[in-house]
């Protein structure tokens, strides 16, 4: 596919993937790209997995019309993206390898090889001329490991962006990007939000109108929004003003209380609520959701005297992805001991400005007249604003 006049996307579709690094759900696949620039001296930037490297090849070789690449620039050493390295080495004997120092020290890790004779090491602000264009490299350490550099042609005003601005699915629309797109990048960069914020400074200072990911679409429509997403993303903030009822209900008792909190926040005139089911719904969306809203709510029982397990494993992803800056409500129930909310605090204590409501719903068993009153007071306490 071109994208400018001697660039060309080379990439391939993987529609058979089940789960995206093995643990992302990717119902409409995935896209590894890889980019040609046909200028005095080819160079092609980032291989594809392992499983398509004959199609990749194909591709190369279609746009190449036999000229040889001289430079492979290796951005990212994840294998969806590294795996065929070998192959093209092999393949263009003259070619040379471009990446970062410590991309040569994980290509030794994986292929015990590190082509000492055939390598160019860059790193941040380092600049490799290829004929009409001088190629400028952004050191991107964590986006999403820390041996990534990104690449900005000057000439075309594009940033070839590695992992940065990707999405889930084969689409190559860009209609679609942003649900998917926060998906993915809370699930795989959302931890790392102040190296995101360090990329951000220097991207900000490049006058970018295309943006050229490893995965999903090359985006073209809008790069300003999406620089501006991975600024609120990377910041913590939320993104709009909602709620994200987060709950698991084991005999429909705690889903009944959900259903109640539902109404009540419509009453308020609350509209923009997501409720997700826990222990059936794709956990990286209702990860994506609690960082898209401002407000969360968690319901969920006590089990084994703990949290219960779905809620918990919900728990663990948001913590290990530095959730904070939003405000928390808790519903619970238990019918001998309920202990969830106490150990939801204390979990959700290793986060920064989260702040819980007071009001709190216990359920002993089932929703009573009082439990109807607590989620009242709750809903009532989180929007306060609305009364005015
Ligand atoms: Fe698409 Fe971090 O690999």
């Amino acid at each position: 596919m071109k994208i400018a006049a001697d660039v060309y996307n080379i990439g391939v579709s993987d529609c058979t993937i089940d789960l995206f690094e093995g643990i992302y759900q990717v119902p409409d696949g995935m896209l590894y790209n890889s980019y040609v620039i046909m200028d005095e001296k080819i160079t092609v930037f980032d291989t594809v997995d392992e499983n398509f490297g004959k199609d990749w090849m194909e591709n190369l070789e279609k746009v190449l019309e036999e000229k040889e690449p001289t430079y492979l620039i290796v951005q990212h050493m994840e294998p969806d993206h590294s795996a065929n390295i070998h192959f093209f080495m092999e393949r263009y004997k003259n070619a040379k390898v471009v990446a970062s120092e410590k991309a040569f020290v994980m290509m030794g890790q994986y292929f015990g090889e590190n082509y000492s004779e055939r390598r160019i090491v860059v790193g941040d602000g380092d600049t490799l001329d290829i004929g009409t264009r001088s190629l400028q490299f952004i050191s991107a350490v964590m986006i999403h490991w820390p041996e990534v550099i990104v690449t900005y042609d000057p000439k075309e005003k594009m940033l070839f962006s590695a992992d940065g601005f990707g999405k889930f699915g084969t689409s190559v629309s860009e209609d679609n990007w942003v649900d998917e797109g926060r998906r993915y990048y809370i699930g795989i960069v959302g931890k790392y939000g102040n190296s995101v914020q360090s990329f951000l400074e220097k991207i900000v200072k490049l006058d970018v109108e295309i943006i050229c990911p490893l995965h999903g679409p090359v985006l073209k429509e809008m790069p300003g929004k999406y620089l501006y997403l991975y600024d609120v993303w990377s910041r913590y903030e939320p993104e709009e003003k909602g709620v994200l009822i987060a709950y698991t209900s084991v005999y429909g008792n705690t889903k009944h209380a959900v259903m109640e909190l539902l109404d009540e926040l419509k009453k308020k005139g609350i509209e923009n609520v997501v409720v997700r089911d826990l222990s059936r719904c794709d956990q990286a969306e209702a990860v994506a959701d609690a960082f898209r809203y401002s407000h969360l709510i968690l319901a969920t029982t006590t089990y084994n005297l703990e949290i219960f397990p779905a809620m918990r494993q919900f728990l663990d992803y948001l913590i290990e992805r530095n959730f904070r800056n939003r405000t928390v409500g808790f519903v619970e129930n238990g019918s001998w001991m309920p202990v969830a909310t106490k150990l939801m605090q204390e979990k959700l204590s290793k986060c920064k400005n989260l702040v819980f409501a007071e009001q709190t719903v216990r359920i002993l068993s089932a929703m009573n007249e009082e439990n109807k009153k607590q989620i009242k007071g709750l809903v009532k306490e989180l929007f306060r604003e609305e009364e005015n």
